[in-house]
């Protein structure tokens, strides 16, 4: 039997640098930040991380606006606090994946400002100008992110207008430009070469653009350049990266934010096992706490992914959407039912730094708001310790906590075994130890409504079962024969026990049908 690469058995756990762990004092968290809790990482069981960007930005969208690729911000640090994380974290077996926004610069870009200073400059064409339309006006119907108004601005100096997917300080690049591949492809290459893991790849749906940039079909305009949507050039460019990759030794990998609401459409992405390794796949994200939806969802991805050998991702929570905690109505209960089913289901499962412990997102009075995008949520920082500062080095940070810090931080839940964050640790084991949890077959099995029961079965014969009860009844499973221990509940209750077949209300659990009582 072949060792399946390392991105299919691992689990991701997202930093965003900003909010992990301030250093320095400024109340944004850095890089000599990340590197201090490691340890703890390390502790809860994380195969790799994931960084948000940490590069240099004037931080229009807190830094997924870039003005240099191969530079860290000095907010977060330097390049030697980088490749002494990169260093640390490997010592201790965890993988690094960095974030890599091609799509996109900052206006700020030497790339960008070039390419304004002139029509005749070499870089123009570096990004997408146009003419104004007949009669005046942006040359196409495309919206931007963010605003919701025109995806294009108009600059005075050349007269002409430029593409911007997001914010006007984020033009897109032009990568019908071999000049523009060939740049992205020496960025990578500079990342690869300091020793990451592999690259979060930004958006990577809407790199490739029709070359006559076509107004976009009525009905898509309330969705930002949906009609950017699945243009063939884009898989082109893929193929090129992952050509890039592959001639890397240590299967460099890259995980690709598809944001498009239809799985499959995403699949598409995968190409025949040419273009990404993984695809973030975000319908699940957005699918309500109801156990009838989630059956359909899994039942998709297995539909769609399963045909063409393409491995899933699942992801609940991330830096642009409310917390699972929040989004499904704020119970711990359900929360904790939620990490079994997503540390249980067939794919790499993505956390998002906090939800580990809980934590639901911030209240965000007016005067605090920073995001363009209305996401300062879910951004709040991570509290370490239960007194303030909680960890962080002094400086109000430059969000508000989160609820509860005081109790709610991970000094206080490493010390109480009861505790969310406990749970997440011993699902993190539980699927160290078991081939099925990480690679296995998944099949859904019988369940009374508002249960989703599935068995994991891997060919070494390694088995597991997973129930989770979306509903507040407690249930009996149907008398299926099915036996074995509880190795993980998500309420602790159990543990270790003879499965009785009854499953409380929010309650969800792992069971080993092949271990028996000692
Ligand atoms: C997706 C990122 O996750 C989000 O945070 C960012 O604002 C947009 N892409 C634009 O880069």
């Amino acid at each position: 039997m072949s060792e399946p690469p390392w991105w299919k058995t691992s689990v991701v756990y997202q930093i965003y640098p900003r909010s992990f762990c301030d250093t320095n004092g400024d109340g944004v968290g850095d890089l000599a930040g990340i590197r201090r809790h490691l340890d703890h990482l390390e502790w809860l069981g994380v195969d790799a991380i994931w960084l948000s960007p940490f590069y240099r930005s004037p931080m229009a969208d807190f830094g997924y606006d870039i003005s240099d690729y191969c530079d860290v911000d000095p907010l977060f640090g330097t390049l030697a606090d980088f490749d002494a994380l990169v260093e640390d974290a490997h010592d201790r077996g965890i993988r690094i994946i960095v974030d890599w926004v091609p799509n996109h610069t900052s206006d700020q870009h030497p790339w960008f400002v070039e390419s304004r200073s002139g029509r005749d400059n070499p870089r123009r064409d570096w990004y997408l100008w146009r003419d104004p339309a007949p009669g005046g006006g942006p040359p196409n119907n495309w919206v931007a992110a963010f605003t919701g108004g025109p995806a294009w601005t108009y600059d005075d100096a050349t007269g002409q207008y430029y593409l911007h997917s997001f914010l006007p300080a984020q033009p897109d690049l032009n990568w019908a430009n071999p000049e523009v591949v060939e740049a992205m492809h020496d960025v990578l290459r500079f990342w690869l070469d300091r020793g990451v893991d592999g690259f979060r790849v930004d958006v990577v749906h809407l790199i490739g653009k029709a070359p006559d940039l076509p107004d976009d079909p009525e009905e898509y305009l309330p969705i930002p350049h949906s009609g950017l949507n699945h243009r063939p050039e884009t898989h082109e460019l893929l193929r090129g990266l992952r050509r890039l990759l592959d001639s890397y030794p240590g299967d460099r990998m890259m995980v690709g934010e598809v944001y498009l609401l239809d799985t499959t459409m995403v699949a598409t992405y995968y190409g025949s096992g040419d273009e990404l390794h993984l695809a973030f796949n975000f319908p699940p994200l957005y699918t309500p706490w109801d156990a009838e939806r989630w059956r359909s969802q899994i039942e998709i991805v297995s539909r769609e992914l399963d045909p063409i050998g393409a491995w899933p991702t699942w992801v609940l929570s991330n830096h642009d959407n409310k917390r699972h905690r929040t989004r499904y109505g704020g119970s711990e209960a359900r929360a904790r039912a939620a990490a079994v089913l997503l540390l249980g289901l067939r794919g790499t499962p993505f956390l998002y730094a906090g939800e580990e412990l809980g934590l639901e997102d911030a209240v965000v009075p007016d005067d605090r708001v920073v995001d363009p995008g209305g996401r300062d949520g879910c951004r709040a920082p991570i509290p370490w310790e239960p007194a303030p500062p909680h960890g962080w080095a002094g400086a109000d940070p430059w969000l508000p906590w989160p609820p509860e810090p005081g109790t709610r931080n991970v000094v206080s839940e490493r010390e109480d075994p009861a505790s969310i964050l406990h749970l997440y640790r011993r699902l993190l084991a539980a699927r160290r130890r078991s081939p099925s949890l990480r690679e296995g077959d998944l099949s859904l099995i019988d369940a009374p409504p508002g249960v989703l029961a599935w068995r994991r079965a891997h060919q070494s014969g390694d088995e597991r079962v997973l129930i989770v009860n979306f509903s507040a009844e407690r249930v009996t499973m149907p008398p299926s024969g099915l036996s074995g221990l509880v190795e993980v509940a998500s309420d602790g209750s159990g543990e270790g026990a003879l499965f009785t077949g009854e499953v409380g209300p929010d309650q969800a659990l792992l069971i080993d049908p092949g271990a028996t009582a000692s």
